[in-house]
């Protein structure tokens, strides 16, 4: 498959603050791991770790580092282009003394195709992919058939993808996709308690959206 020319994700408007930036600087070499055309090893990255979840589109990272908190034997490895999101999850490992997240920055289409050995992986996170609610806008959503088969030849048999979204149109795009792919089985399961709340998901509540949690195994 070829990297998508419609992009998921838009980079404009978006401001670093001096600290995020320092960050950045600072941090990127310990916890940020630089594109390359080279498989990733798990042992390498997450030495002792023998489980490895991908999250595509961290936005602040408040999710991520709560999850690796809660899960200190599982590896994440948080993607995400938001520049302000990269620089305060760098900080937030420091601040939280993590030891078990590692940061990149790059489109999740290159990293998965280039990066992720095939079955490797066992578990994908896709909290609150930007839902393009213009018509016009859909074919940028992440979810489709593309993702839906790249997703799954990185996933292990039996390892999960979970999604979480609180636009209802973009849910019911996404069950009718999965359910529609021979590669996976699942749906609709109420929010676990483990996800914490992201700032996405607050800004979706206050606006009385309805969140729909949704996970497929790789059959
Ligand atoms: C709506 S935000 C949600 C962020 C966070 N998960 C939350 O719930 O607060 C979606 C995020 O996905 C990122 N994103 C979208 N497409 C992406 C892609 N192809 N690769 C990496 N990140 C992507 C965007 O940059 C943005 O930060």
């Amino acid at each position: 498959m070829d990297t998508p020319t419609i992009k998921s994700f838009k980079l404009r408007g978006t401001r670093i603050t001096a600290a995020q930036e320092a960050a950045r600087a600072r941090l990127w070499g310990t916890y940020g791991i630089d594109v390359s055309p080279r498989s990733l090893s798990l042992e390498a990255v997450f030495p002792g770790l023998n489980q490895l979840i991908v999250e595509i589109g961290f936005g602040m990272g408040e999710a991520t580092v709560e999850i690796a908190k809660s899960f200190p034997e599982t590896g994440f490895l948080a993607i995400d282009v938001h520049q302000p999101g990269i620089g305060k999850l760098l900080s937030a490992i420091e601040e939280n003394g993590i030891s078990n997240i590692r940061v990149m920055d790059e489109d999740a289409h290159v990293i998965l195709q280039n990066m992720i050995a095939d079955s490797s992986v066992d578990g994908v996170h896709l909290f609150f992919p930007d839902p393009w609610p213009k018509t016009r806008h859909h074919k940028r959503r992440i979810v489709n058939e593309n993702f839906i088969e790249l997703v799954a030849s990185k996933l292990k048999k039996g390892g999960t993808i979970h999604m979480a979204t609180d636009w209802v149109p973009y849910a019911k795009s996404m069950k009718e996709r999965m359910d529609r792919s021979p590669l996976f089985a699942g749906g609709i399961v109420p929010r676990p308690t483990w996800r914490p709340l992201t700032r996405f998901e607050g800004q979706g509540i206050r606006k009385d959206h309805e969140v729909t949690d949704l996970v497929y195994t790789k059959i």
